[in-house]
């Protein structure tokens, strides 16, 4: 990628015009060793995946889809929290490439207004106590016209391109998104996680303030979304008052 000036993330850069799925690939590079920061990216995927066991839209020609190799000398226990972080670089490339403000729905989504554009997808692996790599997985709607979407996204996805009213450059992107991603990178390893990018997430995100019902593995919560705590987790309060702490849910607005 021309003029791209990180030094860490896509120093090492593979391309596929086809697989099935970024993530996937990265995971095998990742286990023969490739190194940190290496950059997993194809101009379609026949197998792209989302969270929940989902599908992810991915044709050719229309969307980043890529994935990073990462390897943060951190617990396991933080590797989720890289997910916030990759979101606030996210979020700021998008507002600064179309002009428009994009926003954060927790944990993972880039929205613009109430549609999405952009997913990650994080898959860690562990070895003992230790992460042996994590791949951060990025899925972003580039070029796509609203009718190009599957009938069933219509309503809610949203591509670049519509946002800003003309097409973008899909390398252009890439390294906007690598640019404001690094040093957030960075402030993460060094400071051992995502507390101190706490405010700097807050300003992000459309999801504090908003009413919304998170579906949990072990039940509903509905309430306010009103903080994010220092491991990442989303605060709701509850009619009655009650603070909740949700590791992992899907969010629903309200
Ligand atoms: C989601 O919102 O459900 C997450 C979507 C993540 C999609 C990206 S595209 C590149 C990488 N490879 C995959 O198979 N998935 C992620």
């Amino acid at each position: 990628i021309l003029g791209l000036k990180t030094d860490v993330l896509g120093r090492e850069i593979v391309y596929r015009d086809q697989v099935a799925s970024t993530n996937e690939l990265a995971t095998e590079l990742a286990y023969q060793g490739a190194s940190e920061g290496t950059l997993v990216v194809a101009d379609q995927q026949t197998g792209g995946r989302g969270r929940r066991g989902r599908a992810w839209f991915s044709p050719p020609g229309k969307g980043v889809w890529m994935s990073l190799i990462l390897r943060p000398k951190l617990s396991p226990a933080y590797a989720s929290q890289l997910t916030l972080v990759a979101a606030i670089a996210l979020s700021r490339a998008f507002s600064s490439l179309t002009g428009q403000q994009a926003g954060i729905k927790w944990p993972n989504d880039i929205f613009f207004g109430s549609k999405k554009c952009c997913g990650i997808l994080t898959e860690m692996h562990a070895d003992h106590d230790r992460i042996h790599h994590i791949v951060l997985g990025i899925g972003i709607n580039v070029n796509m016209e609203s009718s190009e979407f599957p009938e069933e996204l219509r309503d809610i996805a949203v591509s670049l391109r519509i946002v800003k009213g003309e097409s973008l450059v899909r390398s252009k992107v890439i390294q906007s998104v690598l640019t404001y991603l690094e040093p957030l990178y960075q402030q993460y390893v060094r400071e051992g996680g995502f507390s101190s990018l706490r405010e700097e997430w807050k300003l992000e995100s459309i999801t504090i303030g908003r009413n919304v019902r998170a579906v949990t593995p072990r039940g509903e919560i509905e309430g306010t979304a009103v903080d994010i705590d220092e491991a990442g987790a989303l605060c709701v309060m509850t009619e009655s008052g009650e603070i909740v702490r949700i590791h992992s849910a899907e969010i629903l607005f309200n």
